[in-house]
């Protein structure tokens, strides 16, 4: 069977997108969809994307678009941007929108994934990847989580490799609510206005996955501004030199190219069974710089 038929039987196919692999239920097999909740140990608590062809899917679950909603997805769509809508609940089984009255939706731009669901219909998908673990940016690292055996649509590397940037609108604003391959100051092109980041706040998260560890190799990593010779491993930049490492890990030259590479370099420690590593933080400010050092920053976390 291949990938599509195998999901409208009911089973969980691993899906490359543009961002990261995806983890795929159909929306029309909820015991596949908590299958996915085992498989990556995540907490039942926090929600899935509700992957689509077109703003079409969406229509019949949502009571009313949010303002601008087609604007962003005139702009985004197919791409890394997810909304998160107000819905009619009976409509999304409890299982992948957590129990919340609202769902997050995005259109992937991966052409393998649009073929998939044009033949299934809307497909939930988190990254693919262990839950805390950094997120699956080719076919083999998602059997490097989930064994040789689990089936795996092979769509070659992820172009991005960096998960899509999650928006809300609360309170007349939409709101970035997690960062991603997507930056703010594009975003403000179509909006008019920058839109902030929230976490919301502790007792209601503005996205539930936040509150999680997350792309953390085994690798203790620490973020530095400045080298010494006690940091024999080093996660850096291309066109700068590291004299103080045995060994240097090259991320890439532009943000584009860095964040594309982040996931599997996060990896490529663990596999070297590297224990400690020191990622150069001289980086810029704004744009994408913003989600490198969001990740960066939870991935150093780790204990
Ligand atoms: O690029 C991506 O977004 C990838 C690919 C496969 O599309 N998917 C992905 O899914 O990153 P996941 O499950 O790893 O992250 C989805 C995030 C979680 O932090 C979750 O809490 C949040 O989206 N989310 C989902 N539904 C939500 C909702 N209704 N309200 C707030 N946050 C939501
Ligand atoms: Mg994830």
């Amino acid at each position: 069977m291949n990938a599509s038929e195998l999901l409208n039987n009911g089973e969980v196919v691993a899906v490359p997108t543009e961002t990261v692999y995806g983890l795929a239920a159909s929306l029309k097999h909820p015991k596949a969809i908590e299958k996915i909740y085992l498989l990556k140990g995540r907490p039942a608590n926090n929600p899935l994307i509700i992957h689509v062809s077109s703003v079409r899917d969406v229509v019949p679950f949502v009571k009313q678009l949010p303002p601008e909603f087609e604007s962003l997805t005139a702009a985004f769509w197919p791409g890394p941007l997810t909304l998160v809508v107000p819905i009619i609940s009976e409509t999304i089984p409890t299982v992948a929108r957590a129990g919340l009255q609202t769902a997050a939706f995005r259109a992937p731009k991966h052409p393998l994934a649009q073929e998939v669901i044009a033949k299934t219909g809307p497909l939930v998908m988190p990254s693919a990847n262990l839950s805390g673990k950094p997120s699956a940016t080719t076919a083999e690292h998602v059997k490097e989580d989930f064994g040789a055996d689990f089936p795996v649509l092979d769509g070659g590397p992820c172009v991005q490799g960096m998960e899509s940037t999650v928006m809300r609108y609360h309170e007349n604003q939409w709101e970035i609510i997690r960062l991603g391959c997507i930056a703010a100051e594009e975003i403000e092109i179509v909006l008019g206005y920058v839109p902030r980041y929230t976490q919301g706040d502790g007792k209601k998260p503005a996205c539930p996955g936040q509150l999680y560890r997350h792309y953390a190799p085994k690798a203790k990593l620490h973020l530095t501004r400045h080298f010494s010779k006690n940091m024999k491993t080093i996660i850096g930049y291309e066109g700068r030199v590291y004299p103080e490492g045995s060994r240097t890990f090259i991320l890439g030259e532009n943000i584009k190219e860095i964040l594309a590479n982040l996931y599997a370099t996060l990896r490529r420690l663990d596999q070297e069974g590297i224990q400690e590593a020191w990622v150069d933080l001289n980086v810029s400010d704004g744009g994408q710089w913003v989600t490198l050092v969001e990740r960066l920053t939870k991935a150093s976390n780790n204990n």
